[in-house]
């Protein structure tokens, strides 16, 4: 048997361990931050229902994430903050009015969270959605500050 022999003094081969070591940390951080920024990964979004259970023009309160999700006439849907952009209070959906409203300084918002009476001044944030295999999904953790409603703000079935 023939015994291969590697001409490698002690400190060459712990210089090499040691960048191998490091070389393997950055990986594994690069990849981590990938992995983070993986846009199309809804693991962590909130499940707000099959895409069945929304009717055109209704909107649906979701209390524990502190959203409506609004299906307008056209079947768009919007993912709406309850937090009113004046000062924060929590806005309620009045069916009969088909309006968002304050109880704090009387600030109404339509059914796509534009301001229809002061004091606030800006539409109410919204959230991404996504469908996924039939599911409405919304990324709760990345709420989106607007000044006013949009046509492409709205994700159809
Ligand atoms: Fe909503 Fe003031 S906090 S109108």
């Amino acid at each position: 048997m023939r015994r291969i022999q590697l001409n490698i003094n002690r400190r060459t081969l712990f210089k090499r361990i040691v960048y191998i070591l490091l070389s393997l940390q950055i990986s594994y951080v690069f990849i981590r931050l990938l992995k983070i920024k993986v846009p199309d990964s809804t693991e962590d979004w909130f499940d707000a229902g099959n895409i069945s259970f929304f009717e055109k023009n209704k909107t649906y309160p979701f209390g524990s994430k502190q959203l409506y999700i609004s299906c307008m006439k056209d079947g768009g849907l919007l993912a709406i903050s309850t937090k009113c952009t004046h000062l924060g209070c929590a806005v309620q959906f009045n069916g009969d009015k088909n309006r968002f409203v304050c109880p704090c300084h009387a600030s109404a918002f339509n059914q796509k969270g534009e301001v229809l009476s002061p004091p606030a001044t800006r539409a109410l944030d919204i959230y991404p959605i996504s469908i996924v295999n039939n599911q409405v999904m919304v990324d709760t953790n990345n709420p989106i500050r607007r000044e006013r409603f949009e046509a492409t703000q709205l994700i159809y079935i």
